[in-house]
């Protein structure tokens, strides 16, 4: 199958690499702007680019400070999250998650939490928004820890309105190949807290400021995670289709839901973006990967002998049906469906 991309969408597309010829910006132009103002109209709140998710995801953790302190983490994401912390200096402490959405566990967070946790990391896992973050941030909020968004999945996902990033002091998106917005490699760092946005500016471009045409260091140890300006245009292109994709997908996900009565079910309010469309213990002639495998979870989990039962559980019992675009199985109906994926 080839990558889908409708001819009208080319068109913007080379339309908008014409621009950045005209410009004379290959980086630092005025393309990475354009996206992450159009980004962030998109989920209602200011966005930064920057070079993938896990850069994001290490950004925030740098500016907490998260380095000799404890981050609570869920075991059962993709090794991403808790590596970002580790490089910001951080101990990380694997929590559990729930059976019902696959992320963070409010009660298993609460038994992990001790007076060196200085952040606490929740990632919207399959596209769907963590059943408990309103509780999750209520927690981290009393007890003074800052609450970090792993976005990486959650495009077009949202629950009464908000979104990912909308709960914690700030969160990463990811634009990796696979995702439901794919640009290849880059992603979006997306907080209500200016102090941090103004930092993050900073941090991305090696801590440095210019200012009519002056350059001064802000902060010391800054890092290049720019976003270059084929990327950016490349994200508007994408964040224009976003929309359409998400329907074909919520179309596909009301056929699924036909078949499949043991799967992810979301609270009232919640629509999911589905980077995936989660199942359990069903035999599938034909699947796309898991959301996470246990090989996912990293190095660490195997070796520490953690209790992550339910972590362990999801892994071994969930399976996806194929809900990426494009898929050529999306126009049959319920009971061809049926064929095509039960054994
Ligand atoms: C949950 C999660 N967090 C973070 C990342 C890292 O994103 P990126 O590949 O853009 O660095 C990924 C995967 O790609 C992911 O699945």
């Amino acid at each position: 199958m080839k990558i889908p991309f409708e001819p009208g969408y080319r068109e913007k597309y080379h339309k908008l690499l014409e621009d950045i010829f005209e410009s004379n910006f290959l980086s630092e132009g005025a393309m990475v702007e354009r996206f992450e103002e159009a980004f962030g109209r998109y989920i209602g709140m200011p966005c930064l680019a920057v070079t993938n998710g896990g850069a994001g995801l290490l950004s925030i953790f740098e500016y907490i400070g998260v380095q000799g302190k404890e981050v609570v983490v869920p075991a059962n994401t993709f090794w991403a999250t808790a590596v970002a912390a580790k490089r910001a200096g951080a101990n990380v402490i694997y929590a559990d998650c729930n059976r019902d959405d696959l992320c963070l566990s409010l009660e298993d967070l609460k038994k992990k939490v001790t007076k060196d946790t200085k952040a606490v990391a929740v990632v919207h896992i399959g596209g769907h928004i963590a059943f408990e973050v309103e509780g999750i941030a209520a927690f981290c909020k009393e007890r003074g820890i800052a609450l970090v968004e792993d976005c990486a999945h959650v495009h077009g996902g949202e629950w009464n309105g908000k979104t990912g990033g909308a709960w914690g002091l700030a969160g990463s998106y990811s634009f990796y190949a696979t995702k439901t917005m794919p640009t290849g490699e880059g992603g979006i760092v997306c907080s209500k807290d200016e102090k941090f946005l103004e930092w993050l500016g900073y941090y991305r471009n090696y801590g440095k400021s210019v200012e009519k045409g002056k350059v001064a260091y802000k902060i010391k140890d800054g890092f290049n995670f720019r976003m270059n300006e084929i990327t950016a245009a490349f994200g508007l292109v994408q964040l224009e289709r976003l929309p359409m994709i998400l329907e074909w997908k919520r179309d596909l996900a009301a056929k699924y839901d036909g078949i499949f009565e043991n799967r992810v079910k979301f609270p009232s309010g919640m629509s999911s973006g589905y980077y995936k469309y989660i199942v359990f213990d069903y035999a599938l002639k034909v699947e796309t990967g898991k959301v996470f495998a246990q090989s996912d979870f990293g190095p660490e989990i195997e070796n520490i002998g953690y209790d992550l039962p339910n972590s362990r559980w999801v892994a071994e019992h969930h399976s996806c049906p194929p809900i990426f675009y494009g898929w050529e199985g999306a126009g049959k109906n319920i009971e061809e469906l049926k064929g095509i994926l039960l054994r």
